[in-house]
């Protein structure tokens, strides 16, 4: 028998879908048979225990999907990714996110240069100014500790940081309080402004290119208010750090080298939060948890490259991610995590999915033919449930969920949270349970028209021991290598972000406009707000 080609097999598996029963049907056939589906679908990882037994698949799809995956050389594409191959091949580069947490005293030579090296010679430095501004030994304009530091950053220098210094805050182990900006129209910085002693705050400006127009709008705004108080280099000295992969460019702005931290091109902005960019974090929570949070990623990183395919957790994930947006054609994916100090991560995984697969011209510069990355939102679940969750159960459109939930939950002293642990526990399977089987989940056969609930909503259940700073880790680096995956069965390079640079350009003429004396004809419903704002002004 001839082994079938990738578009070969591609038909296989949209026919398998095309067929595919609903989900109560496939839990009915698998009884049936005398199998559990629970046990067939999940598969365990570090930290955590992947159930996808709620998707809408069968052991034939699950197969096919593997072949598939073996079709594309999914294998060799993750030797390529972690040895540090030219993977972003548009911008001519690695995407080195693994070598960020591979471990001191391991060696990646690239281009002739051991970028583990590089890596900890850079963590050391930020270990440094971390624990100076910790101690208390940095000191502000008037001789004070520092008592807030701001990181001013956007995308993935931003909601990176943002997520886990959330996520871990029971771990904070400093009165420092760290905040976040990143408005481009100043609303942030406003707020914030009016509660920060400018003797005692630090900003941090987080920015691979250090070029972006929000963040050096942000950071022109605190360097004004700064020099309200002292002299510019004074505020620079003692105020300001920089975090970026472009040196020159902080030297240019006025960050003394001292105060610089550097990473390089190799790390892709939405894949940054374990350099130098999660400077913050390290801040909030010390080196050791920093470091910590690495190893955690580590783990998963070892797990995704020495397990076998079908056991692989992150290969698994991407896969039912084509599943269900190419195949199934399902194009609303949501991240339901029942715990609240995962509040960012939804948003901090839908610039990572959607800025990543978000595209339709595979690495040959063909267009796609198929649907690629669906439309990713998410809220904390229980939050969520008295938002949209109304859609999910009696709306029109197919959509598929992460549940994500933590089995154990412990104070910051170390005592077990039962009561409110066990009500969101309950809530997230309940509601996996709805979405599944629909009325049948309660054996409701009402016929009441308002009262139904379709169900065969496809859902995967992440349930993580605890949250911890490793386990933190492997869940985010669980989900950068999913997007990796499904972006190596679409064909596309998730590494670049080409379709946001269009937008950029565009704002700089139309700022141009906006103070120009005679406004330039764009089109007729931007001429028509472009005067009315003019007017207005
Ligand atoms: O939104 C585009 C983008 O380039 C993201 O990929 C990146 O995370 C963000 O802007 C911020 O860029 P920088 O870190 O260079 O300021």
């Amino acid at each position: 028998m001839t082994t079938a080609t990738f578009d070969e097999q591609w038909q296989a598996v949209q026919a398998l879908a095309d067929d595919m029963p609903s989900i109560g049907e496939l839990f009915l056939a698998d009884e049936a048979a005398g199998q559990h589906r629970g046990e067939k679908f999940s598969r365990q990882a570090p930290f955590m225990l992947m159930d996808f037994a709620k998707q809408c698949l069968d052991e034939r799809a699950l197969t096919s999907l593997l072949s598939l995956a073996k079709q594309a050389d999914l294998s060799n594409k993750i030797k390529d990714l972690m040895s540090g191959s030219r993977v972003n091949d548009s911008e001519n580069r690695p995407a080195l996110h693994t070598a960020l947490r591979l471990p001191k005293g391991e060696t990646l030579m690239v281009n002739g240069v051991d970028v583990v090296a590089l890596v900890h010679d850079s963590l050391a430095k930020a270990d440094s100014l971390a624990t100076r501004l910790r101690t208390g030994v940095w000191r502000g304009f008037s001789g004070k500790a520092i008592t807030d530091v701001v990181n001013v950053g956007v995308g993935g220098s931003d909601l990176g940081p943002l997520m886990a210094v959330r996520a871990l805050a029971q771990y904070r182990s400093t009165d420092i309080d760290v905040h976040f900006v990143s408005n481009m129209d100043g609303t942030h910085m406003e707020n914030l402004l009016r509660h920060l002693n400018p003797e005692t705050t630090v900003f941090v400006l987080a920015s691979k290119s250090f070029g972006t127009v929000d963040t050096f709008s942000n950071a022109r705004t605190a360097l004004d208010w700064l020099m309200r108080f002292t002299t510019k280099d004074v505020a620079l000295r003692r105020h300001f750090i920089g975090l970026s992969a472009n040196p020159a460019k902080m030297t240019a702005w006025g960050i003394h080298p001292d105060n610089q931290l550097e990473f390089w091109e190799w790390v892709g902005g939405r894949f940054s939060m374990w350099s130098v960019i999660g400077f913050t974090v390290m801040v909030a929570i010390g080196t050791e948890n920093f470091t910590a949070m690495l190893e955690g990623a580590h783990q998963m990183d070892r797990h995704f490259a020495d397990t076998p395919l079908e056991n692989n957790v992150p290969v698994l994930l991407g896969l039912l991610a084509v599943w269900n947006a190419t195949f199934l054609k399902i194009s609303g994916h949501t991240v339901l995590p029942y715990d609240g100090r995962l509040k960012f991560l939804p948003s901090y995984l839908t610039q990572l999915e959607m800025e990543s697969n978000g595209k339709s011209v595979k690495r040959d510069g063909k267009a796609v033919t198929y649907p690629t990355c669906p439309i990713l939102w998410g809220e904390v679940g229980s939050n969520a449930q008295h938002a949209f969750y109304q859609l999910l159960h009696q709306g029109t459109q197919r959509v598929s969920c992460d549940f994500i939930a933590c089995v154990r939950r412990y104070d910051k002293d170390g005592k077990a949270l039962t009561h409110q642990q066990d009500l969101a526990l309950s809530n997230c399977l309940a509601q996996s349970r709805v979405m599944a089987f629909g009325n049948k989940a309660v054996g409701d056969d009402d016929t009441n028209p308002f009262r139904q609930y379709r169900g065969n909503q496809p859902s995967t259940t992440i349930l993580l021991d605890s949250l911890t700073p490793e386990s933190l880790g492997a869940l985010v680096a669980l989900y950068e290598h999913k997007v990796y995956v499904a972006s190596v069965l679409w064909g596309i390079n998730p590494f670049d972000q080409w379709g946001v640079e269009m937008g950029k350009q565009m704002a700089e003429v139309v700022y141009d406009a906006l103070h120009a004396a005679i406004t330039p004809a764009f089109d007729a419903s931007t001429d028509l707000l472009l005067e009315t704002i003019k007017r207005a002004k």
